[in-house]
């Protein structure tokens, strides 16, 4: 028995912020921000709704899709780095009494960007181990709570967002989770973080003062590793499985970057119709940047069942991490 990806969905707030808005509140132009990103828009969730709201409503669209009863999970992964709560609940239980499910394992994984990916990792395990039969995955954020709008060279990157899959079971490999690899290096750990509001710096008056509760991120050191890392990987999978990029129906990465989806989609010789792009849309969106790529995609009527996918990530940790992914949704 293989894991396979049965059912996709995702939401997206309804307030959008555009370029042109960020004009108007730090130090920075709509033509820079195209140049050296690709990002026209992002959305962000209101004041009340909350990491859970998103990521259950996501849920709520892979489960009808998928044509399970909810009673048929019995697992759920949620892949976020801006929990409801700091330490607990984890949002994945929030999220599983919004949709009215409970007795099923549920809990959070933090591997920013690459969550969703790492949700997925996990997922198959638990499926071809024999565990679980039906397993929930959700990447949701609300990074504006913790984004800085006076720092420019974050404030720009990022949006709200959520996405979920359905990952189930089925006998054929052509239909499978093929191969998943994942990843992590802590000796760049200061790359991306967030120091305040953990242990190491608790929440106090200092710490919101200096804004150490806000994402920090050395942003052209990222983009280096990044791109290097994301080619290395996906050449690793491509070999391992003896396929090549002719063999992948759409290559899904994470949406960071025009520039590093561009830069890794050329050394890899992907055509533009093969790589899937949605950064301009939603910004960088961390775990559920795949998820609502892939569900655009579908959406849009481009992505069909059997289509084979690489995803590929890359993220504060840092952690990375690709996969070989059929789409097994029914129509
Ligand atoms: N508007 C105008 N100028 C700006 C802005 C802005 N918004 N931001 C920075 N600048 C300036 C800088 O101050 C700098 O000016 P200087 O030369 O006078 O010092 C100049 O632009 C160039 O800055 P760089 O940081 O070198 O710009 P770069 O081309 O590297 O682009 C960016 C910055 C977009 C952040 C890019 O480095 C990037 O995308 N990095 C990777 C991000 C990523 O993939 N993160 C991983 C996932 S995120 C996660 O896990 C949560």
């Amino acid at each position: 028995m293989y894991a396979s990806f049965k059912a996709i969905g995702a939401y997206v707030p309804s307030k959008s912020l555009t370029n042109r808005d960020l004009e108007k509140m730090v130090d920075t132009s709509d033509e820079w921000i195209r140049q050296r990103t690709g990002i026209e828009n992002r959305y962000i969730a209101a004041e009340d709704e909350y990491t859970s709201d998103l990521g259950a409503k996501a849920a709520e669209l892979a489960i009808s899709r998928s044509g399970l009863a909810k009673e048929e999970i019995d697992m759920i992964i949620c892949a976020t780095i801006t929990p409801d709560y700091l330490c607990m609940p984890s949002t994945a239980c929030v999220i599983a009494d919004k949709l009215g499910i409970s007795n099923v394992m549920a809990f959070d994984i933090s591997a920013a960007c690459s969550g969703f990916v790492y949700a997925l990792n996990i997922a198959k395990a638990f499926i071809e181990s024999g565990l679980k039969k039906n397993v929930l995955i959700i990447g949701a954020e609300k990074l504006s709570a913790i984004i800085d709008y006076s720092d420019r060279t974050t404030c720009i990157l990022f949006g709200d967002g959520a996405g979920a899959a359905i990952i189930g079971t089925t006998e054929e490999r052509e239909a499978s989770l093929l191969d998943i690899h994942t990843s992590a290096d802590g000796a760049f750990q200061d790359f991306l973080i967030t120091p305040g509001g953990g242990v190491k710096n608790p929440c106090s008056p200092d710490v919101i003062d200096r804004h150490l509760h806000y994402l920090k991120m050395k942003g052209n050191e990222t983009f280096k590793l990044a791109v290097n890392t994301l080619t290395k990987d996906v050449t690793r999978i491509l070999e391992k499985n003896s396929l090549s990029s002719e063999h992948i129906d759409f290559f899904v990465p994470h949406q960071a970057n025009f520039r590093i989806i561009d830069a890794v989609g050329r050394k890899l010789k992907f055509t533009k119709e093969q790589v899937v792009l949605t950064v301009h849309k939603y910004g960088n969106t961390s775990a559920a940047s795949i998820p609502m790529a892939i569900n655009d995609w579908y959406e849009s009527g481009k992505l069909k069942h059997g289509d084979l996918m690489l995803l590929d990530t890359f993220g504060g940790g840092l952690t990375w991490g690709s996969a070989l992914v059929y789409f097994n949704q029914r129509d």
